[in-house]
């Protein structure tokens, strides 16, 4: 299907004059389409290799981005089809369309500080945007996400079925990996007990999906809400710092590109806590450093059982490669532990 057929299924009066690839997202197929009006639009084509249940993703969106609106907040705005359905679905594809959020810049990496503390600020303002919206309402799209005992177990599953032959040359890395067991069920089994708040949280808090205004600068909307989910504050807040600190150098063999950097962290904290510092409990705060740690290592555990279970997951460019980002997570990992939560 053309992409001319594709947005006749949306529910547009405007006429279409150009419809191109936009942005530099890694998931989903971005397209820019602009009208005779001064209204654009952004179709995308849902990954749906990631997401198995586009349907429940949609809804997600749809109720969270409803609920920002009509508590003032601007936010993504879904274009529903004709026949009054959140996406289109063709043979093989599942499309959406929202309103283009316009003037608008997205940062595609960190050049200063102050970057750092609107991105903060941000995500802390989206979470207490939502904070009365009742959590348990959203699917989760891809479960027990940030569930790390589960991740952990799922590791020393990997390990022992040892398909691809690799324990052998991970040695070193499940050790360190190992050392940290009894952390992993800290932040879950918090939410469990219910000393932690079970809260909306976006789960892919990077800074190119925060849209931020082309004259004021000031924060407009973030976007990229396909795997907002119920879960705990702490993983957005320790994910957005494993982001920062990793930078560019997730696939770099040269660990000494990857590290705490201070600065950053105190940047996103304060951002982070301009918003939130009244919503966190004392537990969330105690635990915001643990987080990056927790977040961190988790990340370490995702490549490293894919590594072991011959790389079925992320996508790969050479044989070693999980192997490789799962050593720059540790190096990380250990790091934050050793600065930071002794
Ligand atoms: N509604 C929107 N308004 C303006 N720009 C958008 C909008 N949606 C997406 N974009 C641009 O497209 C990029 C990719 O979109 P995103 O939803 O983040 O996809 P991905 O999941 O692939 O990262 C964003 O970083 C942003 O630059
Ligand atoms: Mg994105």
């Amino acid at each position: 299907m053309n992409i001319a057929d594709i947005l006749s299924k949306f529910n547009i009066t405007e006429r279409v004059l150009e419809c191109f690839p936009t942005g530099n997202g890694h998931i989903n197929s971005t397209f820019l389409a602009k009208t005779d009006t001064k209204k654009s639009y952004i179709l995308q084509k849902i990954n749906s290799n990631v997401f198995k249940n586009v349907d429940q993703l949609m809804n997600n969106i749809f109720l969270v981005t409803g609920y920002l609106r009509s508590n003032g907040f601007e936010t993504l705005e879904i274009i529903k089809t004709k026949d009054d359905k959140n996406y289109f679905q063709d043979e093989n594809d599942y499309y959406r369309l929202f309103v283009y959020v316009d003037n608008t810049i997205c940062c595609e990496g960190v050049t200063n500080l102050e970057q750092v503390f609107n991105a903060g600020k941000a995500f802390g303002l989206l979470h207490k945007s939502l904070k009365g919206f009742d959590a348990s309402k959203l699917d989760e799209v891809i479960p027990n996400f940030h569930n790390t005992k589960k991740r952990y177990n799922d590791l020393l599953d990997a390990i022992k079925n040892d398909c691809s032959n690799r324990v052998k040359d991970s040695k070193e890395e499940i050790d360190n990996l190992m050392k940290y067991e009894k952390d992993y069920s800290v932040v879950v089994n918090a939410l469990a007990n219910k000393e932690i708040s079970l809260a909306v949280t976006h789960n892919d808090p990077k800074i190119n999906n925060v849209l931020f205004d082309k004259t004021s600068g000031e924060i407009r909307a973030v976007i990229d809400l396909d795997t907002v989910m119920p879960g705990s504050y702490l993983y957005d807040f320790g994910d957005a710092l494993r982001s920062l600190f990793t930078g560019e150098y997730e696939d770099s063999k040269d660990l000494s590109k990857i590290g705490v950097d201070y600065q950053i962290f105190k940047m996103y904290t304060l951002g982070y806590l301009s918003e939130m510092k009244d919503v966190l409990n004392d537990k969330e705060i105690s635990l915001l450093a643990f987080s990056s740690f927790l977040l961190t290592v988790e990340s370490a555990i995702r490549f490293l059982t894919d590594y072991l279970n011959g790389d079925v997951y992320f996508k790969t460019d050479y044989s070693e490669h999980n192997l490789i980002r799962a050593r720059t997570q540790i190096k990380l990992a250990n790091e934050i532990y050793e600065t930071s939560l002794n």
